[in-house]
């Protein structure tokens, strides 16, 4: 039963040199007409059984399309799959994008929860990130969705960029302190391969703080986060009582979810489908009837346990006791028992990657 259904908005206007996620700015494709595409990509899932209680918007940037045109696309949605149980709906947002008028349309559509792409709440950070907003578009976003009625409200944050040091994220935690925030995700800046930062960094032309640094801004935000209520309940994510991302937690505990539009990604009965990164592509195979899917990944046997490690012990929840056998025992140090399950503990989320690498090469076969 597909519980989740994501959407992909590559529109953006302008390009972020660190950002790998599908997006351009170019006009390729109207936005009436990607919509429409979109529509049209659900109906060649017919045969699936859909109990929606999450929808998500992102991207790209959600918020750059016009909310009449979101009207008119949720409405005929509807028609093709219940939407009236929705718990969450979110939608992504840059701080430039929306304010208070647009924040009262949207809720006016359902959508109960925005995700706002702050990335620093410093004029050096946004400089180092090559954004395009201020800090004040950043407050002045957050403060008109909340007295729009938009209360459940989560921000991007990237951590670690270049020059910054521990000053720095004191002076980001100072801002946001005081605004009505109910979730954080903190990204540590990834230099991904195929973006202008990945270039640089591969070139050596871009420094990154050391490993060191990077150790003590994670646990700065780990400690502070939780000194102000925010529960730590996934890697790089933080909650307000009650406010987890009931969207994503789908993806960590491995429920069916669908992915529409390009370079989307879904999850359906144990089968993971990666659809085409191609606009053009996107657009040719869903006007022909076809699913617009480049990537299909059965899961089964130890596959699914693999991936059950992968992503469930980048959350509090963790993996169940039953598995622990699997853990080489020089781990388990970073390792703590959770009533019937086994997690990592703050130390040991620091070192993720590195003991994922140990558990798949010497826990799990091949
Ligand atoms: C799909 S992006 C959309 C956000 C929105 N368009 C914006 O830029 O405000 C989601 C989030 O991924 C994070 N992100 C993107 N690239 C990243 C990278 N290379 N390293 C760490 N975080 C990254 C950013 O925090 C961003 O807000
Ligand atoms: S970070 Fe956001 S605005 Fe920047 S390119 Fe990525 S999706 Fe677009």
């Amino acid at each position: 039963m597909i519980e989740g259904l994501y959407i992909h908005i590559p529109f953006c206007s302008y390009k972020c040199p660190y950002c790998d996620f599908m997006s351009f700015t170019s006009p390729f494709i109207s936005h009436q007409e990607y919509l429409q595409l979109l529509l049209k990509e659900l109906k060649l899932y017919k045969e699936e059984s859909f109990s929606l209680k999450t929808l998500y918007l992102g991207g790209g940037t959600p918020s750059l399309i016009d909310t009449s045109l979101y009207k008119t696309f949720l409405k005929d949605l509807s028609l093709l799959v219940d939407t009236t149980r929705l718990e969450e709906f979110t939608i992504e947002c840059n701080p430039e994008t929306y304010r208070e008028e647009e924040f009262k349309q949207i809720a006016d559509l359902g959508i109960n929860r925005v995700s706002v792409g702050v990335q620093s709440f410093t004029e050096r950070g946004l400089k180092a990130l090559g954004r395009k907003h201020t800090v004040k578009d950043s407050i002045d976003c957050i403060n008109s969705a909340f007295k729009a009625g938009i209360e459940n409200i989560s921000v991007d944050i990237i951590y670690a960029y270049p020059n910054q040091t521990l000053k720095d994220l004191k002076e980001e935690l100072k801002v946001l302190m005081d605004l009505p925030i109910k979730h954080l995700s903190c990204y540590l800046l990834t230099p991904y391969e195929d973006t202008l930062f990945g270039k640089l960094f591969s070139e050596e032309k871009l420094k990154l703080p050391n490993s060191d640094l990077i150790a003590d801004m994670y646990l700065f935000w780990v400690n502070e986060l939780k000194s102000l209520g925010f529960e730590h309940y996934e890697i790089s994510n933080f909650a307000l009582p009650g406010y987890e991302c009931k969207h994503n937690i789908s993806y960590w505990l491995g429920r069916e979810f669908l992915g529409l539009g390009v370079s989307a990604w879904s999850y359906v009965k144990n089968v993971r489908l990666g659809n085409t990164k191609n606009i053009s592509k996107y657009s040719q195979a869903v006007k022909r009837g076809e699913k617009p899917v480049e990537c299909i990944e059965l899961l089964e046997g130890y596959d699914l346990i693999k991936d059950m490690f992968f992503t469930r012990l980048r959350t509090k929840w963790g993996i169940p006791k039953e598995y622990a056998h699997l853990i080489p025992e020089e781990l388990l140090e970073f390792f703590e028992s959770a009533e019937d399950r086994i997690r990592l503990k703050e130390r040991g989320m620091l070192l993720i990657n590195e003991i994922l690498l140990r558990i798949n090469y010497h826990a799990l076969p091949h």
